[in-house]
């Protein structure tokens, strides 16, 4: 079943993941668990990011499969940019401190830990890349917006800056498609076929050569209502913000 939120756990004791998957509601979140360094390097390469990834910096010898904790980090940087790190350790000195700053660590917990508190900082951390993503998206549309008003200001608009505007669009749709599909949107799927359609009109709109500002605002109802659509998504995201939120012990 799909579930609005992924996350990845590399521990090689199972009285540390159990807890943590037993106390993760599985409704709202997938728990991956990976025993070695070697098993997430393997999984990595053949999974889509998730929204989160735990790392255990205490596996070693047999545990890590032959592989250090630096080349892991290293490598996941390479394969997800901009997924969220939390890393657990029995010991917080010097080097691992600097070693997670480095690697943009978003958390480094202390073992023994409270499981509330892990807990805790999970949600915050989803929370925080709900809140990026809702951002993002309301700064797209409003560049939209610029874009294709501009547009319909001129007569005959400039070629090159309604390619630019399309494209803007293409990537937009792209962006919104990609996280509905990995955070379990129900209505994705419908979503994605309106985008699809708009799209096709956009070609069909620049096949002629010169396009006119009444073409474009024709255009552009079709994408307004589309970003009105959107709101059924943004309330979405609103409600597993809250779920969020409501989890959060009070600081
Ligand atoms: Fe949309
Ligand atoms: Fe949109």
């Amino acid at each position: 079943m799909a579930t609005p939120f992924s996350v990845y756990l590399v521990d090689d004791n199972p009285w540390h993941v159990e807890p943590v998957r037993c106390l993760l509601d599985e409704e709202a979140f997938t728990l991956t668990h990976w025993h070695s360094p070697r098993d997430a390097w393997n999984g990595i390469n053949e999974s889509i990011a998730s929204d989160l990834v735990i790392l255990d910096l205490d596996v070693e010898g047999e545990g890590s499969g032959g592989l250090a904790f630096a080349d892991l980090i290293d490598h996941l940087r390479v394969r997800w940019p901009q997924v969220p790190l939390i890393v657990l350790s029995g010991q917080l000195d010097t080097d691992t401190v600097m070693r997670s700053r480095t690697h943009d660590v978003r958390a480094v917990v202390r073992k023994p830990y409270d499981i509330r508190y892990l807990l805790t900082t999970i949600y915050g951390i989803l929370r925080d890349g709900l809140d990026a993503h809702i951002h993002e998206l309301n700064r797209q549309h409003v560049q939209l917006t610029r874009e294709f008003h501009r547009l319909q200001a001129q007569e005959t608009p400039v070629q090159t800056q309604v390619n630019r505007a399309l494209q803007l669009l293409s990537r937009h749709f792209r962006f919104e498609e990609d996280f509905m599909a990995t955070h379990a949107y129900p209505q994705a799927r419908e979503h994605k076929a309106a985008h699809d359609k708009l799209l096709l009109h956009a070609q069909a709109l620049t096949r002629g050569g010169a396009v006119r500002a009444e073409a474009i605002g024709r255009f552009w109802r079709g994408v307004e209502s589309d970003i009105n659509d959107d709101a059924g998504y943004l309330a979405y995201l609103e409600g597993i913000h809250e779920q969020l939120s409501a989890r959060l012990l009070p600081r």
